[in-house]
C-alpha cells in the first residue's frame, strides 16, 4: 500500500474515488463531477494496493486560515487496518495548520478517530458536529 497524491484528469481514478464515496456515503455521496473539481482545486490524497487500485482516500479543500477535511474514507473491506489513520496522518503533515471538518454525530468511530488526532468538537449543524484541530499540540 501507498499514499499519494490524486490527479484529477486521470479518469480511472476519479472513477475509484466515486465507488469508495459511494460505498461509504451512500445517499450523501458527492457525483463524479463534484469529486473532480474538489480533487483539482484541492488536495487528494489517495491510498493505492498493490495493482494500483485506490482503497481510500482523504479530501481536503486547503485554505491559509483553515483547512477543509472534506472528506475522508476507506473501502468496507479495509476498514480497521489502520488505512484511515494513515491517511489522516498523511494530511495533517501535509496541511500542518488549523483545520476543521463536519461529522455526523452518529459516526461514534470516526468521531474517535478525529479526537485521537487532536480534533474537538467546536459546534453542531443539524445531525453532524463540526470539529476542529488547532495547530498546537495538547499539554
Ligand atoms: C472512518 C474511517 C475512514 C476509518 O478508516 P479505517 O481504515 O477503518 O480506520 P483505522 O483502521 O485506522 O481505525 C480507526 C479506529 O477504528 C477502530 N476500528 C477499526 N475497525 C473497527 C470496527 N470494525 N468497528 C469499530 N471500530 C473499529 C480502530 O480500532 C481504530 O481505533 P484505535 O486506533 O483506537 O484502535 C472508515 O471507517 C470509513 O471510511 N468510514 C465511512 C466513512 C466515514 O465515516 N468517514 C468519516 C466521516 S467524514
Amino acid at each position: 500500500m501507498r499514499i499519494e497524491q490524486a490527479n484529477y484528469s486521470n479518469q480511472e481514478d476519479i472513477e475509484h474515488i466515486s465507488a469508495i464515496e459511494d460505498a461509504v456515503f451512500f445517499e450523501n455521496a458527492l457525483g463524479e463531477g463534484t469529486l473532480r473539481r474538489e480533487i483539482e482545486y484541492g488536495y487528494c490524497a489517495v491510498l493505492r494496493d498493490d495493482m494500483d487500485v485506490i482503497v481510500g482516500f482523504a479530501l481536503v479543500r486547503p485554505h491559509f486560515e483553515l483547512h477543509d477535511l472534506l472528506r475522508l474514507g476507506v473501502m468496507p473491506c479495509f476498514q480497521g487496518r489502520g488505512y484511515g489513520s494513515w491517511l489522516l496522518s498523511h494530511v495533517i503533515t501535509r496541511f500542518p495548520g488549523p483545520m476543521m471538518l463536519m461529522v455526523r454525530k452518529n459516526n461514534a468511530r470516526a468521531i474517535s478517530l478525529y479526537e485521537r488526532n487532536n480534533f474537538v468538537i467546536t459546534g453542531t449543524t443539524g445531525e453532524s458536529w463540526v470539529m476542529r484541530r488547532s495547530t498546537s499540540e495538547p499539554p
